[in-house]
């Protein structure tokens, strides 16, 4: 997989002074169906997460509160997305590398994910991931 696949999703934005409104709907914002949804909340200020990458997990990464980065890694070439605004979602392919890099203190990260958790669906050692992307 590629890491020009990865695309920044501008999600629909309902303005109003009372409160604005996004939401994402499967099939219509984002190219897969969801499975599950999950979040990350409680971050230390400045800590990192989730460097592996999945076999069949795609994903769609929102920051709902707060900021941090997503760093993604094809073996050959890298890219950083800051997400800082609740109406964009980070959607990223099953088979990249990919870490949660500079949480804000009270940052909200929610996460949907094509695939029900399956620990076999992780790569967790980078050398592992290069052989697997055919890079080593
Ligand atoms: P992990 O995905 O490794 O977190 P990160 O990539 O942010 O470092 O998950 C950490 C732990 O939580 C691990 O023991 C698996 C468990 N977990 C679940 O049980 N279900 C889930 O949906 C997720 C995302 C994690």
């Amino acid at each position: 997989m590629d890491v020009n696949s990865v695309r920044l999703i501008q999600l629909p934005k309902i303005i109003d002074e009372r409160g604005n409104i996004s939401f994402i709907e499967e099939d219509n914002h984002i190219p897969f169906k969801i499975e599950r949804i999950y979040w990350i909340y409680d971050v230390p200020g400045g800590q990192s997460r989730g460097g592996h990458a999945f076999i069949k997990q795609q994903e769609l990464i929102v920051a709902l509160s707060g900021s941090f980065d997503v760093m993604v890694d094809d073996g050959s070439a890298k890219q950083t997305y800051s997400l800082n605004r609740s109406y964009y979602g980070l959607f990223i392919p099953a088979g990249l590398w990919r870490e949660m890099q500079n949480f804000s203190t009270n940052s909200l990260a929610i996460v949907l994910s094509s695939t029900h958790f399956d620990e076999k669906d992780y790569i967790f050692e980078f050398d592992e991931f290069l052989k697997y992307n055919k890079k080593l």
